[in-house]
């Protein structure tokens, strides 16, 4: 993938407006390494549409204003996940290690207390970048951090069209994204994220995988996710490691571990 654009307006979302006010604040492509102290601020490139698979599938979770109120609860996203999201929240923390030092990306916002455990794990020195395409959840997770996160920065973008450098981040981390998306915007999300990661640097994915025949979740799984979460079952067909770019597959590692009787996996690609 090519370097993005050195020409995209920014805008911001400041911290301490209730409502969101967009403001003009760069013209250049963000870059991890020679910000400003974020300030809790929301910045994001001037146009940032809406995918239409998140409005036509998911806008009951993610994008209706009822969405945070009903989904924000640690108990719900536990029990979405069969009471395995501490176990695979942790699993992709540890592999960041238990403290997170550099600059780190994390491709979408997550329901729960992912981010905060993150930034409870951040060295000094570390600088987390979150993005996410939907405001409201920008918004929510800005509530959830509460103003006392100041080397932590949102981002209004698009994953499969990420503003950043080549190559400005230490570890990307996606946690569910991936089963969301159609498959274009899928390739699309694990070739961003592989671009601005930096030689030796780690991308972490953890998401649905194809359970065991001996899986019972795999026959309970199978009506819910194809009635859901229609690209789901992408997951289960395709190993993560088939969406790398080419020119990318030569010189990644890949990691990969499953959880749950393997409904859940992580895969770990290190460049
Ligand atoms: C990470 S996924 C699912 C996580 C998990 N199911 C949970 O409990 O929240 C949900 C997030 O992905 C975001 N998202 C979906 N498509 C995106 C895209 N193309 N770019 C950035 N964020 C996206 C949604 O707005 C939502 O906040």
């Amino acid at each position: 993938m090519s370097s993005q654009p050195a020409t995209a307006a920014l805008v911001r979302l400041r911290s301490s407006d209730k409502d969101m006010v967009l403001e003009p604040v760069s013209t250049d492509v963000e870059n991890a390494a020679h910000r400003q102290e974020p300030d809790q601020e929301i910045s994001a490139p001037a146009q940032v549409p809406l995918p239409a698979y998140l409005q036509q599938v998911y806008w009951w979770a993610y994008l209706h204003p009822a969405a945070v109120r009903v989904f924000e609860r640690q108990w719900l996203v536990n029990l979405i996940l069969w009471g395995n999201f501490a176990q695979l929240r942790d699993v992709a923390l540890d592999e960041m290690g238990a403290t997170i030092d550099g600059n780190i990306l994390q491709v979408a916002c997550v329901y729960g207390d992912f981010t905060e455990r993150l930034a409870q794990r951040l060295a000094p020195t570390a600088r987390l970048d979150v993005v996410d395409v939907a405001p409201v959840q920008l918004e929510n997770l800005k509530a959830k951090l509460d103003g006392g996160a100041p080397r932590i920065a949102l981002h209004h973008q698009d994953s499969s069209n990420l503003h950043f450098a080549d190559a400005s981040y230490d570890c990307v981390v996606l946690f569910f994204l991936l089963h969301e998306q159609p498959e274009e915007v899928r390739a699309q999300t694990v070739a961003q994220a592989l671009r601005v990661v930096k030689p030796g640097g780690k991308v972490i994915f953890v998401d649905y995988h194809r359970p065991q025949l001996s899986n019972p979740f795999r026959y309970v799984m199978v009506p819910i996710l194809t009635t859901l979460e229609p690209f789901a079952m992408d997951l289960w067909r395709k190993e993560i490691a088939e969406w790398i770019p080419e020119e990318r597959a030569r010189t990644a590692t890949v990691k990969k571990e499953t959880f749950f009787g393997g409904l859940y996996q992580k895969v770990v690609i290190t460049l």
